[in-house]
């Protein structure tokens, strides 16, 4: 969490850190600050609570002028929002500092710095580095090496982005634990979290490694470091996505455009990937195939809507691969002891690959040993995940700004869906069944298209739910982790209180809760399950519950008024959880839009969650 960006150009870089932020702002969105030497190196700084609307605002009645530059965009873990707490923090008037992540010993540091007379003047643990900098600056007179001097003191993790007004022509990052990208200009270089905020400035990035110290110089000078201090040489990678995904479009908000991108997001994620009759193991590696003939459990390891996408693919694999299979959140599982069954392929799931709790789980799992494997399926290429995993799968959902994610989900079931029928293939070679999901898996683009002719009548629907407290989802088999996902959802963004439960679970508790005022929400694709679930919403209707039930078209539901059925297209079982999940989504972004929430950054939340 938190965004950082920095700049060292021959033109003014206010505006590329202010439009730098502006794309970061999904990463934190609670406070916003930004410091720039000017041509007297004169280090000048503006910081603003609230968005970095806000500070663009202060920005206008006062502008920053110079050519080296960093900003930041908050999101709080040490000290509540406010100016004094938002980045960048300085030590007395000449050294600035924006940190991305969070440092275990600060406490300690702090006091140490306060015995030796340095006076905090914020809450945040990020204070103390800027102090540790200054002192290692006066020193050693060299803004590098202070840098390499004081990170190996820092426990935790950081992203780090420095200027120093006795060395104007020197811009310092550094990673450990968090990203830092480098963005290469034409005489002009740039820093920042994610390669989404550079965009209007270039399309060529090196993605830093762990320990990794770049020293930005003017000209676009870069020169890199290892964590042992040794220049290295990194490559320079073109970002493909184009700029087009950091902007609305036509959409008013980017969750709605991310939710329409899905049937291209699949189309997309599924392309090269599938011959008539199965997957080609090779998309997950050169070598996976002998490597997926050696599997005999999984342990899968995610976090939020990532972890219900395992969830899911828990039903798939068990069903059409036979392989037992276990999920769990990836906060609980890295501190805890774990029994490795032989064969264990450990699969992660994640759309930015650093988040933090998923990262720790799998160096967790690789200190444990034991593992056949460990496999990301990811969305960010060159993201810390993909770099330390054995072998990934790309998911191709194109990058998501959205904080509740959407398309990133649909890429990741589909994704899942893929390794179920490359395991089921080594297992047993082709089969119609394997053919069948194949036939499915491409009519779903198409099935998608039709699903968003719903949007209308959903939006309808919201209004429903604009004023009730509290919602109960349910669904049975692989549905009830779309249940899980269609509340988190809802409680994301429009603030009401959602639970998921499978439907046979309600008449064990949560249907003490049922009555008028609590909705019910059921998803009843035309499975093997759904004469059980007709039977369970009869328990809720029996105490007076309102029932809006997303069903296939071809089934009967008797409607009344206060059974409210939504058709959708026919869909093949084993992808209706893919389909079922679209109209969820629509459903939770009008009702935020009737509550007039911030849809695209709801509260207290960011979307890469890169601190424990
Ligand atoms: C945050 C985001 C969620 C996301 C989760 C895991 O909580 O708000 O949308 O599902 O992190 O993120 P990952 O990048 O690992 O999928």
């Amino acid at each position: 969490m938190c965004g950082i960006v920095g700049a060292m150009a021959q033109r003014q870089v206010q505006n590329i850190l202010l439009e730098g932020l502006k794309r970061l702002e999904y990463r934190g969105y609670d406070s916003a600050g930004m410091a720039i030497l000017d041509d007297q190196a004169t280090l000048n700084r503006t910081r603003a609570m609230g968005k970095v609307a806000a500070l663009e605002d202060k920005l206008l009645e006062s502008a920053l002028s110079g050519h080296a530059g960093i900003a930041h965009t908050r999101w709080a873990t040490h000290g509540r929002p406010s100016e004094h707490n938002a980045h960048p923090h300085q030590s007395g008037d000449k050294l600035a500092v924006v940190h991305n992540g969070i440092i275990e010993n600060f406490e300690a540091i702090k006091e140490s710095l306060e015995g030796e007379g340095y006076v905090f003047t914020s809450e945040t643990d990020t204070e103390v580095i800027a102090h540790l900098l200054a002192r290692e600056f006066d020193k050693t007179g060299d803004l590098l090496e202070a840098v390499q001097n004081i990170v190996s003191g820092l426990d935790g993790a950081y992203a780090l982005g420095v200027i120093h007004a006795d060395q104007p022509d020197t811009l310092i990052g550094a990673r450990k634990g968090s990203p830092l990208v480098v963005g290469v200009g034409i005489e002009e270089a740039f820093l920042a979290s994610d390669p989404l905020a550079l965009l209007q400035v270039t399309d060529r990035f090196i993605y830093l490694q762990e320990g990794d110290v770049v020293r930005l110089r003017h000209q676009g000078n870069i020169q890199v470091f290892d964590h042992a201090g040794e220049q290295v040489s990194r490559e320079i990678t073109k970002f493909e996505h184009g700029d087009g995904a950091a902007s609305k479009g036509n959409y008013r908000h980017f969750m709605l455009k991310e939710i329409h991108e899905q049937a291209s997001v699949i189309a997309a994620t599924l392309e090269g990937r599938l011959s008539d009759h199965h997957v080609f193991p090779r998309c997950f590696g050169a070598d996976a195939d002998d490597m997926l003939s050696h599997v005999k459990n999984i342990q899968i390891v995610a976090c939020g809507t990532s972890y219900h996408a395992g969830l899911v693919a828990r039903y798939w694999i068990e069903k059409l691969a036979g392989i037992p299979t276990q999920v769990e959140v990836a906060s609980e599982y890295r501190y805890r002891e774990v029994v490795v069954p032989e064969g264990t392929l450990f699969v992660t799931l994640s759309q930015s690959g650093e988040t933090a709790d998923t990262l720790a789980a799998l160096r967790y799992a690789a200190s444990k040993g034991g593992y056949l494997a460990s496999l990301a399926i990811c969305n960010v290429p060159g993201s810390s995940l993909v770099r330390e995993s054995d072998l990934c799968l790309m998911t191709h959902a194109g990058p998501e700004i959205g904080v509740a994610s959407t398309k990133a989900f649909t890429s990741q079931l589909i994704s899942m869906m893929l390794l179920t029928l490359a395991l089921r293939n080594v297992k047993q070679g082709d089969d119609d069944v394997q053919a069948d999901i194949v036939k499915a898996l491409r009519a779903l683009p198409g099935l998608f298209e039709k699903g968003l002719a719903m949007d209308g009548a959903i939006e309808k629907l919201s209004a429903a739910f604009a004023e009730k407290h509290h919602a109960l989802f349910l669904g049975r088999g692989p549905m009830f982790p779309i249940a899980l996902e269609g509340a988190l959802k809802l409680k994301e963004i429009s603030y009401i209180h959602a639970e998921a439960y499978p439907a046979g679970e309600l008449k064990h508790g949560p249907l003490a809760l049922v009555d008028a005022d609590m909705p019910v929400i059921a998803v009843a694709p035309n499975d093997e399950l759904l004469e059980k679930l007709k039977s369970n919403l009869q328990e809720v209707r029996a105490r007076g519950g309102e029932l809006f039930v997303f069903a296939d078209e071809h089934v009967s539901f008797k409607e009344d008024d206060h059974v409210h059925v939504m058709r959708l297209p026919a869909v093949d079982e084993h992808v209706a959880p893919l389909l079922y999940t679209l109209p969820l989504q629509l459903l939770s972004y009008h009702v935020a839009v009737l509550k007039g929430t911030d849809v695209d950054q709801p509260r207290n939340l960011a979307k890469s969650v890169t601190v424990e």
